[in-house]
């Protein structure tokens, strides 16, 4: 039996959209509903209890909208999110975790770096996801992207600043005798033709958006929810920001072929959640695994 309701995806800000791109190709006849929770981006920062909140009140606002499924596609939130958004409701949640298995694989000098928000990388989900595929001899060089997200947020993918911001985290692991890059956060793809220019192929950069369109795909099938064939044979596509509109629609009237007029919504928040902010060190340094 099929369904056309749309299937809901949300980051807390553009970053999602290196997802969505990969969804779109390998499932057009799906409809999408798009939310940035840019207001409140980055989640990086921010507690684990305001994260989970977030997610929630994004989870249900898009379930009130009718959709059938749910794509976290935040590391960040699924990292704190995603047990809570599963046990609210009983439809299909895909999340997103950095691709340490993949990097295990793909790695010949055995020492790997990770890039993701502070907030995945203190996390119970990182911990064991590291501790599941973390192979003999190997070493996962962990770093929080500190000021990456602010910057692409903003529209800016490859300005001395970003570039400075890359330099400073990614030559130590090159140092270390790093041959691989996890790109731990939905926002770090758009970083990688500066990553490519710097560094050359020096590493091989690991991004998990076409897996997690596969993932969706398998789970749409499993529960029987693949759209039909709509007469464009396209789904639709709604764009949706809890800021301003102007930086997402940049963002996809450069990625997506005919992107739509981004809205700007409202999502209350839902419950208190502690502080909305964290006191952190600026720089952390890199965690040995
Ligand atoms: N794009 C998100 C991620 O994958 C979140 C970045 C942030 O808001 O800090 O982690």
């Amino acid at each position: 039996m099929p369904s056309n309701a749309p299937i809901g995806v949300f980051d807390s800000g553009l970053g999602g959209l290196s997802v969505l791109q990969a969804v779109r190709a390998l499932l057009p006849h799906e409809s999408l509903l798009y939310v940035a929770d840019s207001r409140f981006a980055p989640y990086g920062e921010r507690p684990d209890a305001f994260i989970e909140q977030r997610s929630l009140a994004i989870g249900r606002w898009l379930r009130e909208r009718g959709a059938k499924a749910l794509v976290v596609a935040c590391n960040t939130a699924t990292a704190h999110g995603v047990a809570a958004l599963r046990a609210d409701a009983p439809w299909p949640v895909i999340g997103v975790e950095p691709g340490i298995k993949p990097a295990a694989a793909a790695s010949r000098s055995g020492v790997i770096g990770v890039l993701a928000t502070a907030a995945t990388l203190r996390s119970a989900r990182f911990a064991d996801l590291l501790a599941r595929h973390t192979a003999q001899g190997q070493r996962f060089l962990c770093q929080p992207g500190h000021g990456l997200v602010e910057r692409i947020e903003a529209g800016d993918v490859d300005s001395p600043e970003v570039m400075t911001l890359l330099d400073r985290f990614v030559e130590p692991m090159l140092a270390q005798g790093a041959d691989t890059l996890v790109l731990g956060c939905t926002h770090y793809p758009f970083l990688i033709p500066a990553l490519q220019r710097r560094f050359g192929t020096a590493l091989t950069l690991i991004d998990t958006g076409a897996a997690i369109a596969r993932q969706l795909q398998r789970r749409l099938a499993t529960d029987g929810l693949n759209a039909s064939q709509p007469p464009g044979g396209h789904g639709d596509l709604q764009l949706m920001t809890t800021a301003n509109a102007n930086a997402l629609q940049t963002m996809a009237d450069r990625l997506l072929a005919n992107a739509p007029r981004v809205q700007t919504v409202e999502i209350a928040e839902i419950a208190s959640h502690g502080p909305a902010r964290l006191d952190l060190a600026p720089n952390l340094p890199i965690i040995p695994a």
